[in-house]
């Protein structure tokens, strides 16, 4: 019910609509087609999984878009302590290929960052293309003194401040702070390999 308070729905040029919701379980097969199809099958292997490895996404802070009966979107949100400093950390976000372009991914992040910010968080940090995340407000100004846990390209490391000076004094390594992630049921052995491996 909650999910279905929270929904949003956007008309877009073609008249198809899509619908912002909270990610449901029952997302997890379209899901990581998606991340397959946008990141590649190595996508586990890149820096910023290590901090959502184990971990649960923030609570209320992932979120699916569906058009047409079809997953088309997703983006998560995660804790984590950016040098001392609680913050979150954006990702993965991703849109279908079929309707990209089309201002699902601008609706997504602005549905995300005004839910992390209603929650009370101060701040949001990701590893992306700042030309795309520059019209959301974030920028390399105050991530500068932080590091990842893995290799990583410094002028794509972005932050922005949802509160006033969340990010003041971020420096050293972000690590992961979210709770667990929930321990799978259990299930046939071979599947049960498989999605661990995958968890996203
Ligand atoms: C990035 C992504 C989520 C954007 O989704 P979308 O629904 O097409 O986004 P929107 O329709 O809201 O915005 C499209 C605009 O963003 C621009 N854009 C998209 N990707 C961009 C990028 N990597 N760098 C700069 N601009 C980008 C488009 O050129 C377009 O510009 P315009 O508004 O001037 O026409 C989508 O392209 C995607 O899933 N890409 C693959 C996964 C990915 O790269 N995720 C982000 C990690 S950095």
């Amino acid at each position: 019910m909650t999910a279905l308070r929270n929904t949003s729905v956007a008309l877009i040029s073609d008249a198809a609509p899509f619908a912002i919701r909270a990610e449901r379980a029952s997302d997890v097969v379209a899901r990581e087609a998606l991340l397959d199809a946008c990141f590649g099958a190595n996508r586990h292997m890149r820096t910023c999984q290590r901090l959502r490895d184990g971990r649960a996404p923030a609570e209320g802070l992932a979120f699916s878009v569906v058009r047409q009966g079809k997953l088309v979107g997703t983006v998560r949100l995660w804790h984590v302590s950016a040098g001392g400093v609680p913050a979150l950390v954006l990702g993965p976000l991703a849109v279908d290929s079929s309707c990209r372009e089309l201002g699902i991914g601008a609706a997504l992040m602005n549905h995300a960052l005004a839910a992390a910010k209603a929650r009370g968080h101060g701040a949001v940090i990701l590893l992306g293309d700042a030309p795309y995340y520059a019209r959301f407000g974030f920028a390399a100004l105050k991530t500068g003194e932080l590091s990842l846990p893995g290799p990583f390209e410094r002028d794509r490391l972005l932050g922005l401040e949802l509160r006033q000076g969340a990010l003041d004094g971020a420096w050293g390594m972000v690590a992961p702070s979210g709770a667990e992630a929930p321990q799978a049921r259990p299930r046939p052995a071979g599947k049960t390999r498989r999605l661990a491996a995958r968890a996203a």
